[in-house]
């Protein structure tokens, strides 16, 4: 079915017939909603109306005889074909509009043929980090950590899905009434969602989680205070010892940036497998095979899930297993792996501390349909996993790890963590939160630091030395 039919289908079927009820009105932004500053091009003495149709007839006419899937770059061979054909028909179209007006109709209308339209600009704009289209209608930004409306709109959803089509066709993917949702990624490596109606109810919705040509940094990390330099030292202590670590954390809270942080202190002379659903993780070392799964084509073949790649990557003789996020089954081939000798593993789930994530890795395994009890699974994440730490985007907008846990042990069915470290809202006398504080626990792998070289000082616990020895003589 060419585009054209998908999307009258698409839009016949979502339309609301006559005689039902009106649908409710799409949700408005919050009026407390700040707006981006885009310093948008204004459309000279024209309404915005009728710079929407000049621009609509004008790239009709500059895009005439151009295939629409013909892939265009952005090369200066392509843009000055696009300026000769542009200057033609703006002469034909007897207007006449200050000069900066007419090149950003001209650089909107290259946009929209070689671009992503509307939210080109947002996508070149290195303060942005995501972009959420909810609808023609409504356009939202992050930046800094922050949710802002932006003044970048469709036409309508016809415009929004050419744009889709833009991003899936070149990967030979595509959305209709019957497979609504896809992942993809563009050319620049950014994660994308879509969702289409009649699944999504106001019109077709496009995620774009930005892709970072410069990952963050361990020093970025301790410069934006998500870290201190003393969690960071310790945080590189435990991978370095090959601790089993999981990164905990709602979306978007900066998980998968801090584990490619972590993964970032394996030391280079190690094999390192990584395992993703869309390969996000940047590492720097020599020794890295990247693993990425596949969903099934359109036929419902050819899927390789993590689950598969986890499966896959024990018998590729990896000295550690790096696995961007875990969802589902694959949570027991893990605990499995890394009880059986793959020690050193690091993963990420989604849950808002780190109890819920002994929770989230129990319910997972229990997917994993090897019919293992509960207490036998609990008995494996005990072993298994040796730290949790939490990420949460805080109100600000801040990204901060809230929890550096331990896993403990067992006591009779429950799994034990303790909390080494937390971060502590209260405002302090500065009025500022105090931060990231140690509880005075020390760790019980410490001697597996030490064996690796790290004789980390008792304060950085929070604790004196003589609180150590006690400490120590207690257990
Ligand atoms: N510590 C941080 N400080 C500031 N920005 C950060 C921090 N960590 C991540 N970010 C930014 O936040 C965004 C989300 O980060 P990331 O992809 O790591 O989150 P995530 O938890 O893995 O998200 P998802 O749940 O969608 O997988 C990115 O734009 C990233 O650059
Ligand atoms: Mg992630």
């Amino acid at each position: 079915m060419s585009l054209r039919n998908r999307l009258t289908q698409t839009n016949k079927e979502s339309q609301p017939q006559p005689e039902a009820a009106a649908p409710p009105p799409p949700p408005q932004p919050a009026a407390i909603t700040p707006r981006a500053e885009l310093a948008r091009p204004r459309p000279g003495d024209l309404s915005e109306d009728d710079y929407n149709r000049l621009k609509k007839w004008l790239l009709g006419k500059v895009a005439e005889g151009l295939d629409e899937h013909a892939d265009l770059k952005r090369t200066p061979t392509t843009i000055q074909m696009l300026r000769d054909r542009f200057t033609l028909v703006y002469g034909q179209a007897k207007v006449s509009l200050p000069a900066d007006a007419v090149e950003a109709l001209f650089s909107a209308i290259v946009d929209e043929i070689v671009g992503f339209g509307p939210i080109e600009k947002l996508l070149n704009d290195p303060t942005i980090t995501e972009v959420m289209v909810n609808g023609p209608k409504q356009v939202y930004i992050e930046r800094a950590g922050k949710l802002l409306v932006s003044d970048v709109s469709f036409e309508d959803d016809d415009h929004v899905m050419r744009i889709v089509d833009r991003i899936l066709w070149p990967l030979g993917r595509r959305v209709d009434r019957k497979l609504p949702m896809a992942d993809a990624r563009l050319p620049d490596g950014s994660r994308v969602n879509v969702i289409i109606p009649p699944s999504a109810i106001d019109g077709p919705v496009v995620t774009i989680r930005k892709f970072s040509a410069k990952k963050l940094t361990v020093e970025d990390l301790i410069a934006f205070g998500t870290m201190t330099s003393q969690i960071a030292d310790f945080l590189r202590a435990c991978v370095v010892s090959r601790l089993n670590i999981v990164v905990s954390g709602g979306t978007g809270s900066g998980k998968t940036t801090l584990l490619n942080v972590l993964s970032g202190m394996i030391p280079e002379d190690e094999r390192v497998i990584t395992l993703e659903d869309s390969a996000e993780l940047q590492l720097g070392q020599p020794h890295v095979v990247r693993l990425e799964a596949r969903p099934a084509d359109p036929d419902g073949t050819g899927a390789v899930t993590i689950r598969d790649l986890v499966k896959n990557s024990l018998r590729m003789r990896p000295e550690r297993i790096v696995v961007g996020e875990i969802r589902g089954g694959e949570a027991i081939d893990m605990l499995q792996a890394m009880n059986t000798g793959h020690d050193g593993s690091l993963t990420t789930l989604h849950a808002n501390s780190p109890r819920e994530a002994i929770g989230r890795i129990e319910t997972m395994s229990l997917m994993g349909g090897l019919e293992i009890p509960l207490k036998v699974i609990r008995e494996q994440i005990a072993k298994a996993v040796d730290l949790i730490v939490q990420q949460a985007r805080l109100n600000d907008g801040s990204r901060k790890i809230t929890y550096v846990t331990e896993v403990s042990g067992m006591e009779g069915e429950s799994v034990v963590t303790q909390d080494i470290f937390k971060y502590d809202e209260t405002l302090g006398a500065n009025g500022k939160p105090l931060g990231m504080k140690p509880t005075g626990l020390r760790p019980f792998f410490t001697p597996r630091l030490e064996s690796h070289g790290f004789k980390l000082p008792p304060e950085i616990f929070g604790a004196s030395a003589g609180d150590m020895l006690l400490h120590n003589r207690r257990r």
